[in-house]
């Protein structure tokens, strides 16, 4: 195989989203097109929402390997995304519980839709072929298919934090959660937190036991819990960011540049980013150059109300932080919420003098890494990570870290960001970098699919092949 691991049959991707067309240079849909142009294979995802559905994939497209979609309806659109992973799962997994809203028609459409999305895939796979399901729209399909006699290697790959066993028990399906991981060989999360907090939630369950090598057996199946945090095609995204169009900010020379590129989304910590940054200017030297703080956040899952009320409160944020520090030639806060291209995103990464990676919970977050790898080694920038984001497990040594529900320490980071000598910013760099080219994209999908490949096979069958 091409990537070095030892497959005989196809790669099988399942996820929610899949792009129709050009698929777009980074994020979670980014590294899926990566490892299967690599490997070959069969990716599937849904299609646009219609009225009637069949247990059929439809061909989107094929070249190094196929793209297909399954069908879904409207109402199932409803209920198992806007309901089930985005107003549960999601904040659930988030450590929003505040924000959940639970209707158990949404979960009898997730579990629709992972029992059709299995029954396809069933019909489609070889015995050879490895199925790896993507993120928390696709918690059921393992389970699902092992009902239907698939006994394919299946990983699962966790995008998102792993829920603590608190949180995870405002979901009804608490219970069953168990099951549904002990249904894949191997579950990949992306740090080490996310694996001691599937662990707690493991413990919680009468069937689920730890083996003596740190995998777990629940029912007759063993599957490993991991962590493999996601990368970047580091390399491809230097040379990007190098020769990108550089924008006009209409900033002064000196001016420092601070940038914060997110989704729209409660989970962003944006509302803390932009106080913090109102704290900053409250207490910044008045000879000091004149900051921007430009900030990027497309709209998204605007059909879900959570997202509707997190516009108002950053519009609001911004407005009065504006308000009060605005000159007639300076505007302190600029906030895009519509999309902006990647290669003109990268040539901001370049040219911003401090990058604003503050979430209050996150999975991985790539912005971080894409902005380290963006930079001129030469005369980088200053990466500020929060402590909750899962890139600090890689990256907390040598970026300048802050809780973002500490305002006034949040706002001091900016100050030392700010004025960091350019001897401090580059060792900082080159440790970052360092790790950002060296567990990149490929390094991910070869360490999760090695694993899943060698993964030691079910107990039961292990009994029940023994001479
Ligand atoms: C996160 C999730 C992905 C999701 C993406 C965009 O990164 O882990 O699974 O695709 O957000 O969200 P959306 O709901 O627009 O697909």
């Amino acid at each position: 195989m091409a990537d070095g691991t030892a497959r005989s049959g196809r790669l099988i991707v399942v996820s929610n989203r899949i792009p129709k067309g050009d698929v777009p240079a980074g994020g979670l849909v980014f590294a899926i097109h990566e490892a299967l142009s690599r490997s070959g294979g069969l990716w599937i995802g849904a299609a646009k929402p219609g009225t009637t559905v069949e247990d059929k994939l439809t061909q989107i497209g094929s070249g190094a390997y196929d793209r297909a979609t399954f069908p879904i309806t409207k109402k199932e659109h409803r209920g198992h995304y806007l309901g089930y992973s985005n107003s549960v799962l999601w904040p659930l997994f988030h450590h929003r519980t505040d924000l959940l809203s639970l209707d158990s028609r949404d979960f009898d459409a997730y579990a629709a839709v992972n029992a059709r999305v299995a029954r396809i895939v069933a019909a489609t796979a070889e015995p050879e072929d490895v199925i790896w399901i993507q993120d928390y729209h696709f918690l059921m399909v393992a389970q699902e298919l092992r009902k239907l006699g698939v006994e394919n290697r299946i990983g699962l790959f966790l995008h998102i934090p792993f829920p603590n066993l608190s949180d995870a028990m405002a979901m009804p399906q608490v219970g069953q959660i168990g099951g549904w991981l002990a249904a894949h060989d191997l579950v990949g999360l992306q740090t080490s937190r996310d694996v001691t907090a599937a662990q707690d939630v493991l413990r919680s369950d009468p069937k689920a036991q730890i083996l003596n090598n740190g995998s777990w057996i629940r029912e007759g199946r063993v599957f490993s819990v991991r962590s493999f945090p996601i990368g970047i095609d580091a390399e491809n995204f230097a040379e990007t960011a190098a020769r990108a169009p550089v924008v006009d900010l209409q900033m002064a020379e000196d001016a420092p540049l601070l940038l914060g590129v997110d989704r729209l989304d409660y989970s962003k910590g944006l509302v803390h980013r932009f106080d913090a940054f109102g704290m900053y200017l409250q207490t910044r030297a008045p000879r000091d150059p004149r900051p921007t703080f430009l900030q990027i956040a497309p709209v998204s899952r605007e059909d879900v109300s959570a997202y509707q009320d997190i516009r108002e409160d950053l519009e609001r944020t911004a407005g009065s932080t504006n308000g009060a520090h605005a000159e007639l030639d300076w505007t302190p806060i600029r906030y895009i919420r519509h999309h902006v291209d990647r290669d003109v995103i990268a040539g901001l990464y370049r040219r911003a003098d401090v990058a604003l990676v503050t979430p209050l919970a996150d999975g991985m977050n790539l912005v971080a890494k894409e902005y380290v790898a963006a930079q001129d080694p030469e005369d980088p920038g200053v990466l500020i990570l929060s402590h909750f984001a899962g890139a600090a497990e890689q990256m907390g040594g040598a970026a300048l870290m802050v809780n973002p529900f500490d305002t006034r320490a949040f706002a001091q980071a900016i100050d030392r960001a700010i004025h960091m000598p350019l001897a401090e910013r580059r060792e900082r760099h080159a440790d970052l970098r360092d790790g950002v080219f060296r567990q990149d994209i490929r390094w991910w999908t070869e360490s999760f699919l090695s694993r899943l490949t060698q993964a030691p096979r079910t107990f039961e069958r292990g009994l029940r092949e023994r001479p």
